[in-house]
């Protein structure tokens, strides 16, 4: 079965073709974050105009790369929600026109539930039950999960996201954004524990997050400062970025606690990426299964996931899969 995937919910437009849930046979993707670089932040409006303007060669793209043609295509997956309204919207309607004109089913996709099945893009399917940990600039959450359309909310921030705390940390720094990156080159030179930053809800029980105190102590470093100097940027910035990987690995260990018959970790989301976070969490996380989305372009956004998620929930929905959707998804349903 070949699902063909749409993802507009942020500053990405992306089409991307899946065979049978796991074989990527396309997955393009352009990005209108170089007009925010500035900015330090997406500007909803014109990233929904860029989406406009490029959809259409983004589509044709990820059908030529897939060497398919329509009549190969079985069924199209789009994100419903949640993101920026006005990119929903280019992505939902192109999603619907496409559906009508060429006769296919539609199957309305919540965004995370596609960052969770970004590990088996060109990767085995999982093993339920498994914990995910979905780490993005929008989302902190922790799931446990006994099939792809059973997800339990074991955690998620009480304020700012992970990615969010890199971005706005970044910004402190005077770094470029997405921070997520720029803080992890600053730190490769750096040492973590140059800097001794708070442990968020630390002794609290449960398996929330928290970073805007992180981000407060931050600045209280760098305003007692002068002009950093580059060795002083790169060992504050090793010291924050483990700050905040212990911080999602202390959570980690408590839901693996609760949880003892998970069979598999995974983390996904833009935050996955971090090499810091690859390495600890292997070693903290020794005796369990820990994986990551195979490559770096299936952990930030991207339609593959989309189709992924997708073909799962088609088949374990059936049918259900197709009603009608509307954009805006609620956090605690998963289900599409
Ligand atoms: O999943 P994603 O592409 O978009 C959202 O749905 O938010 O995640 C973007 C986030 C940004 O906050 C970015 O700073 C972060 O992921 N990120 C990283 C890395 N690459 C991207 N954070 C830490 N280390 C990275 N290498
Ligand atoms: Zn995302």
């Amino acid at each position: 079965m070949n699902i063909l995937g749409i993802e507009t919910s942020c500053d990405e437009t992306a089409v991307g073709i899946v065979k049978d849930g796991t074989e990527v046979l396309s997955n393009v993707i352009t990005s209108s974050l170089d007009l925010f670089k500035e900015t330090g932040g997406v500007i909803p409006e014109e990233a929904a105009r860029q989406q406009l303007l490029c959809i259409q060669t983004v589509l044709e793209g990820a059908l030529h790369e897939s060497k398919l043609d329509w009549s190969a295509i079985d069924a199209i997956a789009v994100t419903k929600g949640p993101g920026l309204k006005g990119s929903l919207i280019v992505g939902t309607t192109a999603a619907r026109m496409l559906a009508s004109i060429y006769n296919k089913p539609l199957i309305g996709v919540h965004h995370t539930l596609g960052h969770l099945s970004s590990v088996w893009l060109n990767n085995p399917e999982p093993t339920f039950p498994c914990l995910t940990l979905s780490v993005s600039g929008g989302h902190t959450d922790l799931w446990y999960r006994t099939k792809h359309t059973n997800a339990e909310l074991l955690g998620k921030t009480l304020d700012d996201a992970a990615g969010e705390a890199f971005d706005k940390g970044a910004a402190l720094l005077g770094l470029t954004y997405p921070g997520g990156p720029a803080i992890s080159k600053a730190a490769e030179s750096g040492n973590e524990d140059s800097f001794i930053l708070p442990k968020p809800l630390q002794g609290k029980p449960g398996c929330n997050f928290s970073y805007s105190g992180l981000k407060t102590a931050l600045k209280v470093i760098i305003n007692n400062m002068d002009q950093p100097i580059e060795t002083e940027v790169a060992d504050v910035a090793a010291s924050y970025q483990a700050a905040i990987g212990r911080h999602l690995l202390s959570r980690l260990k408590i839901a693996l606690e609760m949880k003892p018959d998970v069979q598999e970790v995974h983390i996904v989301g833009g935050v996955s990426a971090n090499t810091w976070l690859r390495e600890k969490a292997a070693i903290e996380c020794k005796g369990i299964i820990v994986r990551f989305p195979k490559s770096i372009r299936f952990c930030t956004d991207n339609a593959a996931m989309i189709a992924s998620a997708g073909y799962f929930i088609c088949k374990e929905l059936g049918k259900k899969a197709y009603e009608q959707f509307t954009t805006g998804a609620n956090q605690s349903d998963l289900s599409g």
